[in-house]
């Protein structure tokens, strides 16, 4: 059985000002009319599973809730985290929820915010990871890189085990910018998709091994976990104590059951506004337009208001976002660095 796991606790704050900690990007509508969590699910559809488990921000849950009802989707579970430890942590609640709700299951967990236009190479890819995970192995998606970008996960695959995967031979979560520069020339590397098919007692002996303090924290937050209806509610002080490790740091970088399938499906990680531009349709100008605006001798811009008109002349390249408190203006080449504004304004209080 595939209990699909889907993670929704992150920010998203590099797709600030539209991006908000109340209102985090997964629950926006960026690349359809549904928001990126109801596309993640919808799209499980060629997928035979279970109900699925959802992990999100105890502060998000009625979003959750309501987003689930207008599409008329059931989960297995919707656990809830007091504050946010990322992925590991996260991950481990809900293999022990999987754990008490099936014989150990086959997770498939899944990001809330990556875009995938090509569905058939996607659901081959799980059907073949599914046998792999059922025979022990922590399979991971493989992206042909197309630049060097340092917000992903590298992988080397190393030994063929069939036609379609390899074992891991390295891992290496976000590397600097020089590294990925020669990761990307040797043509030897994939970008690590950040969706992951493992065993749930499989995942849950790799972190107890690799990560023992979170697997100990997070056991006992469930342990201690409160459910109404079907809201479980993790025990705070115990996963407070969990330290803050995503999954690729805590366990893919490290464990001896890796095992990588080549994905070619369209992927997209829609993790900032210039990817987000690159994922979209555009106009005869190469700009993306979301709103009202007059664009005049303006190139290659992403422009989206929610109130006001928009008007632009001999611009190139640029990132317009217009919301109800703030207006962004970036260069696209510039996009990380909204992260670093969105610290700013938190240091500000
Ligand atoms: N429940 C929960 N709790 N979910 C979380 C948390 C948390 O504390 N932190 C992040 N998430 C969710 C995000 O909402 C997103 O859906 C997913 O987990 C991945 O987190 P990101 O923060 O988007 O990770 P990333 O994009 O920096 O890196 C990962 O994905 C890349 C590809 O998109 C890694 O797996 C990289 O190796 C990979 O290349
Ligand atoms: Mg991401």
């Amino acid at each position: 059985m595939i209990v699909p796991v889907i993670l929704c606790g992150g920010s998203g704050t590099r797709l600030w000002p539209q991006s908000r900690q109340a209102y985090p990007k997964q629950f926006l509508s960026l690349t359809s009319e549904n928001s990126m969590f109801q596309e993640t699910l919808l799209r499980l559809d060629g997928v035979e599973h279970a109900e699925p488990i959802i992990v999100c921000n105890a502060q998000h849950r009625f979003i959750v809730s309501e987003q689930l009802r207008q599409m008329d989707l059931q989960a297995g579970a919707i656990v809830l985290e007091p504050l946010a430890r990322n992925t590991a942590p996260a991950i481990s609640l809900a293999a022990q929820k999987a754990l008490e709700l099936h014989d150990d299951p086959v997770l498939l967990v899944l990001a809330a915010d990556h875009l995938i236009s090509d569905l058939e190479p996607f659901f081959l890819a799980i059907d073949r990871a599914k046998t792999l995970a059922d025979s022990g192995f922590m399979v991971t998606f493989g992206i042909t890189p197309q630049k060097p970008e340092t917000g992903y996960g590298y992988i080397y695959a190393g030994n063929r085990i069939d036609d379609h995967s390899f074992k891991i031979d390295s891992f290496k979560e976000k590397p600097d910018y020089a590294t990925a520069c020669e990761y990307v020339d040797s043509g030897d590397y994939f970008w690590n998709s950040g969706m992951f098919m493992f065993k749930a007692s499989v995942f849950r002996q790799q972190l107890a091994d690799f990560a023992p303090v979170i697997a100990a924290s997070a056991d006992l937050a469930f342990k201690n976990s409160e459910s109404d209806s079907h809201f479980i509610h993790v025990d705070e002080t115990a996963f407070a104590a969990c330290p803050d490790e995503s999954v690729d740091n805590a366990v893919m970088e490290l464990t001896e059951q890796g095992a990588i399938i080549p994905l070619d499906a369209g992927w997209s990680d829609v993790g900032s506004w210039d990817a987000l531009w690159e994922a979209l349709d555009k106009d005869e100008n190469s700009n993306v337009v979301k709103g009202e605006a007059i664009t005049l001798d303006t190139k290659g811009c992403y422009i989206s208001s929610e109130r006001s008109l928009i008007a632009t002349a001999g611009l190139e390249n640029l990132v317009i976002v217009e919301s109800d408190d703030s207006i962004l203006v970036a260069h696209k080449d510039s996009a990380q660095s909204v992260k670093a504004i969105v610290k700013t304004l938190d240091s500000q209080g």
